[in-house]
């Protein structure tokens, strides 16, 4: 369908910024990819939308439903604009957002900053101004927007790919959620923030909580970051060098979670939702909702986690080096609203004994604190020291009132 006149008369008469107001805390949602990669239909996303709802993840805050690599025809039209898949979206995408927002969720797709998408669709490159007209027209809440590409994903540098998406978005006039994906190649934290609402700083992540499948770079300045295949914890470390540019506006993205994913167990689930909410990436489930267990449920609406994660300093916690002992133990702390919090992580196979002193930390801590332990709920009292036995990967996140 081609955008409508009076939209393209808004965009040009308006040339406005849709803003960082739409990240001023980090997005939550849920993504197609991890679970279905290309494979899904009309019937699947309405049904995952009503599971948004009866399971209470929108309540929790996921309020974003997102169309990964799939949705959208191997060829545009015969006039060049994008078209959903015709036979497994054959109704477009209006109706899909019409119904989206009736249930008081957004609507985002994804799209390609380069000739094609990964899946060999058709990229954006030429037609930013037109794709974004086309977007704003069906309704669309959220643009991710990849580098695979072909020719020009490579040949032309990602800011100027990046920025001109941005551009054509903000000319719609529409607040379109801009998410960039650009899987932390030419450290894009150094430019991303300016360009995108979110912006990926690893290559795809992987339902594994150690093991890589071909996710080379063990740190966040590392030539070559890998394409896809990364644990958990190699994500998780790569932020000990750059979680400091996390900032309301626009987050550095881990990727998609993949608690729900594959056979973590479930303490690797919990550290793994405990370090993207304290670091402040984008909480985006990849499971599938209709087979989701009820312990991978709990996870990821465990309300003080969560609050970490969307609150309003906007701070993420930092690696404490000092403290934490390389394989082994590590410990990661940071301000929120009222006082810090403080996450302790066994990295070990098998249980340990950990002491940690809470003056050792940074954070000004002097004399005992009032403390209470996310997972478990409970309250530890007034504090200077954190002894426990903590089970294998397991971690402790402690949120201390000042
Ligand atoms: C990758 C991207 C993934 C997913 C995939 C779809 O480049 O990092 O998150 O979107 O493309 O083909």
């Amino acid at each position: 369908m081609k955008p409508s006149l009076t939209l393209l008369t808004l965009a040009i008469a308006t040339g406005t910024t849709a803003g960082a107001k739409l990240a001023q805390t980090p997005q939550m949602g849920f993504n197609t990819w991890n679970s279905f990669k290309a494979n899904y239909n009309e019937s699947t996303i309405n049904h995952i939308t009503d599971l948004l709802l009866s399971l209470g993840l929108k309540d929790a805050g996921y309020n974003h439903l997102l169309l990964d690599e799939g949705w959208s025809d191997m060829s545009r039209t015969a006039d060049g604009y994008l078209q959903s898949n015709q036979t497994t979206f054959p109704n477009g995408i209006t109706p899909l957002a019409e119904r989206v927002h009736s249930k008081g969720l957004k609507l985002g797709l994804y799209g390609d900053s380069g000739i094609l998408t990964c899946g060999f669709r058709p990229g954006s490159w030429g037609y930013e101004e037109r794709d974004a007209l086309t977007l704003a027209s069906w309704g669309v809440d959220y643009w991710k927007y990849d580098n695979c590409g072909g020719f020009q994903a490579m040949s032309n540098a990602p800011q100027e790919r990046f920025s001109l998406m941005r551009d054509a978005l903000e000319r719609t006039g529409r607040e379109i959620f801009y998410s960039v994906c650009e899987w932390g190649f030419q450290f894009p934290w150094h430019w991303g923030g300016g360009i995108g609402h979110s912006y990926r700083m690893s290559g795809d992540i992987t339902a594994s909580f150690i093991n890589e499948t071909g996710c080379p770079c063990k740190t966040a300045y590392c030539l070559n970051t890998g394409y896809a295949g990364c644990s958990v914890t190699s994500i998780m470390r790569k932020m000990r060098e750059i979680s400091v540019y996390q900032k309301p506006g626009h987050w550095l993205d881990m990727d998609m979670l993949e608690v729900g994913v594959g056979d973590m167990t479930v303490n690797m689930q919990k550290t793994h939702f405990a370090f993207w909410a304290a670091l402040k990436s984008p909480l985006i489930i990849g499971a599938d909702l209709r087979t989701l267990k009820n312990e991978s449920l709990e996870v990821l609406t465990n309300r003080d986690i969560i609050a970490l994660n969307q609150d309003s300093l906007g701070k993420p916690v930092h690696f404490v080096e000092d403290v934490s002992v390389e394989g082994s133990l590590q410990v990661w702390a940071g301000e929120v609203k009222g006082g810090n919090v403080v996450l302790i992580f066994n990295e070990k196979s098998y249980p340990q004994e950990v002491e940690v002193s809470l003056k050792d930390l940074g954070l000004g801590i002097e004399r005992p604190v009032r403390a209470k332990e996310l997972w478990s709920g409970k309250s530890w009292g007034k504090i200077d020291s954190v002894e426990a036995s903590l089970g294998a990967y397991q971690t402790l996140v402690f949120r201390i009132s000042r």
